[in-house]
């Protein structure tokens, strides 16, 4: 006989009160059956009538369906709450604009594309200014499939509105293995947005690492791709473990219907949407030593140009490459460690000059599932960033310190070993230079400084007194 717990039926979802969505593309139609799923009650608006007609056909039939932007403002109770899923730029103001005189100060837009923060800065202080609704920059990660099943949500700006709008998005959220739903507020203004920026700059830095990685031992090594699929399958059973790991194994793997690697037949020139380029910007803009993830930039820059590449192809070709897989394991993960302290050391900064009383803890926790990011190293990251003061580099954290000088060894026998060999690996040569480099208690900018004052009296602090100083430079 069945037992009593077997036959209960399955508890009601938690009800929500309704929410407007607005972009019914892949992202938005996935959040929306999401959100479907959780019983939030959806007011949904998508322009374009093609994509409005595969939502259609996709979503639950109690969707209500409005034909415009304000219609969907209309039709919600008070206070209310509207998703913009729609391409970050010129299209959010106008929704915006659209949106305005169905809303007052007590109703909340929620900005779900990857907006750049100044925008979202600027929004917020027009909507502001003017009486209106309050406006949420919400980062969000995991891309369709995150979306559909949990992403990792990224949000900043008022913490009321957040409250309000809080417990539907948090249960369409990813959830880690301990429960916890990887949706927070992450600090006041564009932080949400920003954050998300950090985010790719990150990404940018990874993936890069494991292009480097893969091209070493391919060229280098002389691996076939199902030997790199199982090195990367190995390195994801281990302190690497992560998604872009995990899918770095499946790249490998995929063949062409002729039994052709598909990694052979992709072009190799990556392209950027933008915010890899946001983040380098604002790690300049905040004066935020982030050179791993500026040069993840970079790369893709140099692969863009790939027909001057083939004109300007050196010969012979990079040689052979004379170095363990083990060291090579190690440089990737010191590389990542890289690559997520300096984001954190960029969000402290930005952080501190906006005002925005970001919580990095709560970054890292956020950053634990759904997330492109997501990977055990994010429980290390959340426990260090606890560890350290507040806007500390979390290289202060004795454990997270502790695991990038085991793998720093590797990472210096791959940078040398790769720059013998004729690899680029430009990820991880600035990796290794930013660690020596913050890892050592005196530098040589005591030259620079020597240097400025010689030519341009820009003066420099001695070691044994107080003060500006200057050098005696002149010659007999
Ligand atoms: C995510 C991703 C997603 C996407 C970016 C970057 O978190 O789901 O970061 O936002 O990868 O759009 O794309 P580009 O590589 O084109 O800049």
């Amino acid at each position: 006989m069945p037992s009593t717990a077997a036959t209960a039926p399955p508890p009601p979802p938690q009800s929500h009160t309704p929410l407007g969505l607005i972009g019914l593309g892949v992202m938005g139609r996935n959040l929306a059956l999401n959100l479907g799923d959780h019983g939030v009650p959806l007011v949904v608006w998508e322009r374009d009538p093609d994509l409005a007609a595969i939502a259609r056909a996709a979503l639950p039939v109690t969707t209500v369906w409005a034909d415009s932007a304000a219609a969907v403002a209309r039709a919600l109770p008070s206070p209310k709450a509207v998703l913009l899923m729609v391409q970050a730029g010129p299209a959010v103001d106008a929704v915006i604009a659209a949106l305005r005189p169905a809303l007052g100060p007590d109703d909340i837009i929620i900005d779900g594309g990857n907006a750049d923060t100044r925008d979202t800065e600027r929004r917020q202080r027009a909507l502001t200014a003017e009486g209106g609704p309050k406006l949420i920059g919400l980062g969000v990660s995991g891309g369709a499939d995150g979306a559909r099943r949990g992403p990792a949500l990224m949000a900043g700006g008022d913490a009321a509105a957040w409250e309000h709008v809080r417990p539907a998005l948090a249960a369409i959220a990813a959830r880690t293995g301990d429960g916890a739903a990887c949706c927070a507020l992450l600090g006041d203004g564009a932080a949400g947005h920003f954050v998300k920026t950090v985010h790719n700059g990150i990404e940018y830095a990874v993936m890069q690492a494991l292009a480097e990685a893969y091209d070493a031992m391919r060229g280098g090594l002389g691996l076939d791709v199902d030997a790199i699929a199982e090195v990367f399958a190995h390195w994801n059973t281990g302190k690497s473990k992560g998604f872009l790991v995990e899918i770095a194994a499946e790249v490998m793997l995929a063949r062409e219907p002729d039994g052709t690697p598909l990694i052979d037949r992709i072009v190799d020139r990556a392209g950027q949407k933008g915010t890899g380029r946001w983040a380098s910007l604002a790690a300049l803009e905040h004066g935020v030593a982030a050179p791993t993830i500026v040069e993840a930039v970079f790369a893709r820059a140099v692969s863009s140009r790939s027909e001057e590449r083939r004109a300007l192809n050196r010969e012979p070709p990079p040689g052979r490459l004379d170095l363990h897989l083990d060291a090579l394991a190690d440089a990737v993960h010191a590389a990542t460690i890289a690559a997520f302290v300096q984001g954190f050391d960029m969000i402290a900064a930005a952080g501190a000059a906006q005002g925005w009383h970001v919580r990095a803890p709560e970054v890292a926790r956020v950053w634990r599932a759904g997330c492109i990011l997501r990977a055990t190293l994010l429980d290390r990251l959340a426990v260090a960033a606890e560890a350290v003061p507040a806007g500390a580099s979390l290289l202060q954290a004795t454990e997270l310190r502790a695991e990038l000088d085991t793998a720093l060894p590797g990472l210096r026998r791959t940078v040398a070993a790769a720059s013998l060999a004729g690899i680029p690996v430009p990820v991880h040569g600035s990796a290794l230079a930013w660690i020596e480099g913050m890892t050592r208690a005196r530098g040589p900018a005591n030259l620079l400084q020597g240097l400025r004052d010689r030519f341009g009296a820009h003066g420099f602090e001695r070691t044994d007194a107080p003060g500006t100083h200057h050098g005696d430079w002149r010659r007999e």
